[in-house]
């Protein structure tokens, strides 16, 4: 996959790209990033990217035209290779809140060109007529869109087939199938087996799956019970479901007597 960025800070996301999964996804070429940058493509003696806004008002807005000529050369470069455009986000506070569901749509695109604003954001009439999606990290207010393109391009590129060395660790993540993931716990020279629930030691390999797919609901219904809400539980599940809620208002009781 292809990920092409248009930033006023290119070291900023390749940094961001060079490490970890998403280093090594681009290492094994499953991932590649290229970046341009609009003062690249400003005129004038002080190439200028940003201007004051119409109207009147506090801060700035990036200039369409660096932006346009920007797009227009990521385009050019992929010229030949995409079958049709690729869709152009762009990273707002405005945009669709992002998810595991949309991250994992994304990541099954051949290519995809992400707008990093800054300032005040960006000309209306840019965003009208090249943009396909906006995309928000959250209900908050970053200083610029790279961040937000970073955790898009983390999360998509630790998608990519073959960047997981396990690739079933991405499916038993939280999201992947409506519920959060259940605890884990690892072995420690100093803390030894003490507080590692009795089942995980045990070998049987049933019971352990079984008392996963139970935290897993347990912990959604304590976390995040609009997740909960929207889950397709079977008869099972929610038979899990009630033995740990009965099992943890026994212990609220118990602590509050
Ligand atoms: C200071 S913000 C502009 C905020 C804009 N005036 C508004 O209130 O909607 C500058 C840039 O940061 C990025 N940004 C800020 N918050 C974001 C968020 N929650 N998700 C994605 N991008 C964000 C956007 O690219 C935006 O153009």
């Amino acid at each position: 996959m292809r990920l092409d960025a248009i930033t006023l800070f290119p070291d900023f996301l390749r940094q961001c790209a060079d490490v970890g999964v998403v280093g090594r996804a681009r290492e094994r070429g499953l991932l590649q990033l290229e970046t341009w940058n609009p003062r690249d493509y400003a005129t004038g003696k002080y190439r200028r990217v940003d201007d004051r806004p119409f109207g009147g008002g506090p801060g700035m807005l990036m200039l369409i035209d660096p932006l346009r000529a920007c797009i227009d050369a990521a385009r050019a470069a992929a010229a030949g290779v995409d079958a049709e455009p690729a869709p152009l986000i762009y990273l707002s506070p405005q945009g669709e809140r992002l998810t595991q569901a949309t991250v994992r749509r994304l990541a099954t695109m051949p290519r995809l060109l992400l707008l990093c604003g800054r300032y005040e954001g960006i000309d209306e009439r840019l965003i009208a007529r090249e943009v396909h999606k906006e995309i928000s990290i959250g209900d908050y207010v970053l200083s610029g869109g790279e961040l937000a393109a970073a955790v898009l391009l983390d999360a998509i590129g630790r998608l990519q087939e073959g960047a997981l060395n396990d690739a079933d660790s991405a499916a038993q993540d939280s999201f992947e199938d409506g519920l959060l993931d259940c605890p884990h716990y690892t072995r420690s020279d100093t803390e030894g087996t003490a507080g590692i629930p009795d089942v995980l030691l045990s070998g049987d390999h049933a019971a352990i799956r079984r008392w996963r797919r139970q935290q897993s609901l347990g912990r959604t219904w304590l976390r995040r019970p609009d997740l909960l809400a929207r889950a397709q539980l079977d008869n099972d599940d929610r038979a899990l479901l009630d033995a740990f809620r009965h099992e943890w208002l026994a212990s609220q009781a118990k602590n509050e007597s």
